[in-house]
């Protein structure tokens, strides 16, 4: 029987299945398409305790994150949303010249070149070619996992530091106490940790289930976190819902010995418990919404290309890997997938092989439909693509259920 991440109870409730799935940023170079992939079971878990909703299955990080193909700095909207987080931060926090501001899962370094140059920057980040490529834009980076270990050598070479950001990787943690931990090594005692996480209550009301996949291994509320972070000397200073990532939560934190939570995060447990998050009742419509998409999505494109009409996708994120499997719409259904990450271009989708091309394909060869699959940037490029759309190209929205737009 498994145990619960966040309570470490034996009380967890498997509620939706999206069988067995390749890893999703697992590109496939050409020469590899004859090779099978790896696959492994997909299921999620929510726990009867404490609310932690969780993947019943670790696939090891270093398999998930030696070469990792997501950059952040390929996503437009993310500089936005980081250089205004960056804003927000030394407002609220604060810092001096020279102190130092840590990053962990700093990816590329978008985030931190946000910073102003009068504060020392430093990342840790475990994918080579990612730490590779900020070192490449002056930010120092250390290629390693966050633990303690990790922190102490981070503290020995460049000292203590004010500000720890942790944006979209404590759900990729599965020792989320040692994780902690190393950010009170780094941390030594004050200054603040800012976690972002996407938030379940969006999830599951969006129906957004393709952000499950095994590189997320929690899928957040507070309520469970409250207690995780009191047991490893953290209280929270703030909580605030951000629309990045289909609806996400950005937690202040800090070190305190005598951890007393702001009233604003027993606001969000009231609600996260009036909304039913303690119950089976949300997960059980969940998986029954996450099946109507499926039929739904797998229908149209189905009785679209039975009508001759030519279908595309847009982006290739993550997530969209998740919807394609799990959907079984695969090369014979889409006929490419545009992505402004260069890495990714020349690539096929993980398990579905469908070939990723530049992003100048949409407008060159005008598919008829083009399914958006980062529709978490939807707004962005609808504004984007008027070119597009001017000449008839239409997009299908797949979440919260298909539309066309
Ligand atoms: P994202 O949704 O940020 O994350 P995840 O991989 O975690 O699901 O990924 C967005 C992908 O879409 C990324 O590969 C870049 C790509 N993209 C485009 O191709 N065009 C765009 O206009 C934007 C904003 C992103």
């Amino acid at each position: 029987m498994l145990e619960c991440r966040a309570c470490q109870r034996k009380t967890l409730n498997l509620f939706l299945s999206l069988g067995q799935m390749p890893l999703v940023n697992r590109f496939i170079e050409p020469e590899a398409l004859s090779c099978d992939e790896k696959r492994y079971p997909l299921d999620v878990a929510f726990c009867h305790n404490c609310g932690m909703v969780q993947l019943a299955d670790v696939v090891p990080p270093t398999e998930m994150f030696s070469d990792y193909l997501y950059f952040t700095g390929a996503s437009e909207p993310m500089r936005q949303h980081f250089l205004s987080m960056v804003t927000e931060i030394l407002e609220s926090v604060g810092a001096s010249e020279g102190d130092l501001v840590v990053d962990v899962g700093s990816n590329d370094g978008t985030l931190l070149s946000q910073y102003p140059g009068w504060v020392r920057r430093l990342g840790i980040e475990p994918s080579s070619n990612l730490a590779q490529e900020a070192e490449r834009h002056g930010i120092t980076t250390m290629c390693d996992f966050l633990n303690v270990a990790a922190a102490n050598r981070a503290v020995e070479l460049h000292g203590n530091a004010t500000i720890v950001t942790a944006t979209n990787v404590f759900a990729h943690v599965d020792d989320i106490r040692g994780f902690l931990d190393a950010a009170q090594v780094l941390l030594g005692g004050s200054g603040a940790l800012v976690i972002e996480v996407p938030y379940l209550l969006d999830m599951l009301t969006n129906v957004e289930f393709d952000t499950i996949y095994h590189e997320h291994l929690s899928y957040f509320a507070v309520r469970p976190l409250l207690g995780v972070f009191e047991s490893q000397g953290f209280e929270v200073t703030s909580v605030k819902r951000i629309p990045v990532h289909g609806g996400s939560l950005r937690i202040y934190v800090r070190p305190s010995r005598n951890p007393q939570h702001s009233p604003i995060a027993k606001e969000f447990v009231s609600a996260e418990l009036e909304a039913g998050l303690g119950t089976n009742a949300p997960y059980r419509r969940f998986a029954t919404n996450v099946a109507a998409i499926r039929s739904r999505l797998c229908e149209l494109v189905i009785s679209l290309k039975d009508s001759g009409e030519a279908v595309a996708a847009y982006g290739a994120p993550a997530k969209g890997n998740t919807l394609l499997n799990y959907c079984g719409i695969t090369a014979d259904m889409i006929d490419y997938v545009t992505d402004t990450t260069p890495a990714k271009q020349g690539r096929y989708t993980p398990g579905t092989r469908i070939p990723v091309v530049h992003p100048s394909a949409l407008v060159e060869r005008t598919p008829d439909y083009a399914l958006l699959l980062a529709w978490n940037y939807k707004d962005s490029i609808l504004k984007k693509e008027t070119e597009y759309r001017k000449n008839g190209g239409k997009f299908i929205v797949p979440i919260p259920y298909p539309t066309i737009v």
